[in-house]
């Protein structure tokens, strides 16, 4: 789970390179999987392309993520995070799953800090980060960050069943102590094995 964490507090610290402000999985089912930058892209850390394979998402499992992101300013810390995330219950109707243990929809004050605690600094990024030179550590440089599509193993979950499976949306807003910075929006289902 630390590692899931994370990914993905890596994932939205990263500024994030150019392309579209708005994606989705080019398949049939076009709803189940969709990000977007909540303000249209004028924030100065946007999400340009993310793809995730397969969807849904299989618990456990492999899962293959690409993204780019682009910032137009450095990230220095402290960078503030506020995530809600939420499950969809029946159509329409989304749960909010509050923050237990720093896990759900919680307010992280320095994303930076947090990183830190995972990677101690002086040590090297954790990979897929090192194999593409991609930086681990505040500040992160303006400019845009590309990763590659990568593999990452998804390990069992010991969570209620109820609250594995099915579909949720997660929003992510990042600020420093005087603005917002970026905001984005995913949506993706999950399945458990
Ligand atoms: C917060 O970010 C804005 C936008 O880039 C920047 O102009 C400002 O200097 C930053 N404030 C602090 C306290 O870092």
């Amino acid at each position: 789970m630390k590692s899931l964490v994370l990914g993905v507090l890596l994932v939205v610290s990263l500024p994030w390179p150019a392309a579209a402000d708005k994606g989705s999985l080019r398949l049939s089912k076009v709803s189940d999987f969709s990000w977007e930058n909540c303000d249209g892209g004028h924030d100065p850390v946007v999400i340009t392309s993310l793809e995730v394979e397969p969807v849904p998402i299989s618990i456990p499992g492999e899962v293959t993520i690409g993204m780019e992101t682009k910032a137009n300013i450095p990230l220095t810390s402290p960078v503030k995070a506020v995530v809600t995330l939420e499950k969809e219950l029946r159509p329409g109707f989304w749960l909010l799953i509050p923050c237990i243990k720093n896990i759900g929809s919680c307010t992280y004050k320095d994303i930076c800090e947090i990183i830190d605690t995972f990677i101690p600094p002086g040590e090297p990024c954790p990979e897929p980060l090192h194999t593409y030179g991609l930086p681990c550590h505040c500040p992160f440089k303006k400019g845009t960050y590309s990763l590659p599509k990568t593999s990452f193993q998804i390990p069992p979950v010991k969570l209620p069943h109820s609250l594995s499976s099915g579909k949720y949306r997660a929003q992510v807003i990042l600020s420093n102590s005087s603005t917002r910075l970026g905001c984005f929006k995913i949506t993706v289902p999950f399945t458990e094995k």
